[in-house]
């Protein structure tokens, strides 16, 4: 099942955490309760956040590693071939008489966003027992989700004692994020968590909370069509989003994960890191699926230099309403 092409060896990044199976359903607008609805297209795709950063990375040039669990099904077994293909070395762990991690996502094609319904046996969770040290001392950079906190925290704990930086990928509240948010050195969350896990109203107080509680080198949000926001104790920045026909924003987060470990790596300014990850991330917008359009990094030069910008959230994508920055970002900017 392991496709350890590099077992001994030394990796750009390894990652640790979520893989999964996406059915995903293009619907005309999203349902409403009671209601019915014709599928305008489904398809099947390979997903989950940090198995999708991985393929992400490696498809850039870096030499990766990704260590996850999957059921004994063929779902895993899909897992286990794009990995091969892709020559990620993976690590699965492949749990007897259980389904892999699936789901059912929801498209609304007037905008491209999408609603995830997941299912996840409690068996697949990964336990900190189960991983191995020099799975990350032989890494260059940790890449984390939260799903499995305490796994996820135990490995950035091993890659801080050998001095490679961890990047966290967190989404929600699970137990033991604490934990793993203090040997966070890079925390780019989902737009909602700063708020959330501070209980603060301005996403700029929580994400300065988080960075002076944790001690991160960065905090940040990816916030959509909106771009993403990061604060790193004495600065900071914003990046707006590229304007895209956004098909389907499934794995977006993913691959804004990916380009931010890319950039860390080569040692650009996190300035320019953040407005590739917003261009690899917009660039798999349009297309369907986690994995939809991984663009080559030519094509995401190039649209960095060409693409223009979001400079304003456009209609019906996370219309939430935000409590406004003291100074509202416009562009790319450092502040
Ligand atoms: N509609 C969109 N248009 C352009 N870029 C987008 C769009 N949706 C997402 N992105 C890009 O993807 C990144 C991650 O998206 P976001 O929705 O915040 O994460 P998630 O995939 O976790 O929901 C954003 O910061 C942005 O760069
Ligand atoms: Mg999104």
């Amino acid at each position: 099942m392991d496709s350890q092409s590099n077992p001994a060896g030394r990796v750009d990044v390894a990652g640790i955490g979520v893989n999964a199976a996406d059915r995903i359903l293009l619907l005309p607008e999203f349902p409403h309760t009671g209601g019915k609805m014709e599928i305008r297209e489904a398809q099947q795709q390979l997903g989950g956040q940090v198995a999708t950063a991985i393929i992400a990375c490696q498809s850039w040039g870096l030499r990766t590693r990704y260590a996850g669990k999957v059921g004994a099904d063929a779902i895993g077994e899909a897992h286990a071939q794009a990995f091969q293909r892709a020559q990620v070395e993976a690590h699965l762990l492949r749990v007897p008489n259980c389904r892999s991690q699936s789901s059912v996502t929801l498209v609304d094609q007037r905008t491209g966003e999408r609603t995830i319904l997941w299912e996840r046996d409690a068996r697949l969770a990964i336990r900190a027992a189960e991983l191995k040290r020099r799975w990350v001392s032989t890494a260059r950079a940790l890449l984390v989700d939260g799903h499995d906190a305490a796994a996820a925290a135990c490995a950035a704990k091993w890659a801080r004692q050998c001095g490679i930086p961890v990047v966290a990928d967190v989404d929600s509240i699970y137990p033991g994020v604490k934990e793993l948010l203090e040997v966070t050195d890079y925390l780019i969350a989902a737009e909602e968590f700063p708020c959330r896990f501070t209980g603060k109203r301005n996403i700029q107080e929580a994400l300065q909370v988080i960075v002076r509680r944790f001690g991160c080198r960065l905090a940040g949000a990816t916030m959509g069509a909106r771009g993403a926001l990061a604060f790193t104790g004495s600065r900071w920045l914003h990046s707006a989003a590229y304007k895209v026909k956004a098909v389907d924003t499934t794995g977006a987060g993913d691959i804004f994960h990916a380009a931010f470990v890319y950039g860390l790596l080569r040692g650009w300014p996190v300035e320019r890191t953040l407005d590739f990850s917003n261009a690899a991330a917009a660039l798999n917008c349009t297309a369907v699926g986690a994995r939809g359009h991984i663009a080559g990094l030519k094509e995401i030069e190039r649209f960095m230099a060409n693409g223009p910008r979001c400079l304003r959230p456009p209609q019906g994508t996370k219309g939430r309403k935000r409590s406004k920055p003291a100074s509202e970002p416009r562009g790319t900017q450092a502040r």
